[in-house]
């Protein structure tokens, strides 16, 4: 028997302001999406706005269904908008945040675990790493530099060879 350590660090800025300009931008574009949440139920806005490794920004917001489980988080949302209108074009960045209309939204939350294995699967599809900016619509912010972290020993399509 061995035991392995699995490790990954993160960045944590106390606010946004500390970030740089490309960053601060993306993150600042994710907290402008989140009005279009459509999210009446949670009343949990959630924003996500990547970078495209050819420059391109794609956004995504939650979209909730009357029928909860039919709804889709933001950051799937954008995954789906990302590989249908810039095929084949990987994620450079992506920066999620939320706005939490029944409370503070001043810590980062991170993705669900459908949207982790659904960042693994776009992952490992494009070939690159996705770095991950995490914020709320103000205060600390957490920079993730490979979303397959957030996974650790991930499904994934070579466990069905
Ligand atoms: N939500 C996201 O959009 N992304 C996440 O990673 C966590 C949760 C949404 C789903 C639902 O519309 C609301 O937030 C509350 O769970």
């Amino acid at each position: 028997m061995v035991k392995e350590e699995l490790k990954f660090t993160i960045e944590v800025y106390d606010s946004s302001d500390e970030l740089n300009e490309a960053d601060a931008f993306l993150l600042s574009e994710a907290r402008s999406v989140t009005q279009f949440a459509y999210a009446p139920y949670s009343n949990f806005q959630v924003g996500a706005v990547a970078k495209l490794v050819n420059g391109e920004i794609v956004s995504g917001t939650n979209q909730e269904n009357a029928s909860y489980p039919a709804g889709i988080c933001a950051e799937r949302s954008l995954l789906s908008t990302a590989a249908s209108n810039h095929p084949g074009v990987a994620i450079e960045t992506m920066a999620i945040t939320y706005n939490n209309l029944k409370g503070e939204s001043n810590t980062p939350v991170s993705p669900c675990g459908i949207c982790r294995q659904t960042l693994s699967e776009f992952q490992n599809r494009y070939k690159k790493p996705i770095r991950i900016i995490l914020s709320g619509m103000k205060g600390k912010v957490q920079i993730i530099d490979n979303a397959g972290f957030l996974l650790p020993l991930a499904f994934t399509s070579e466990d069905l060879k």
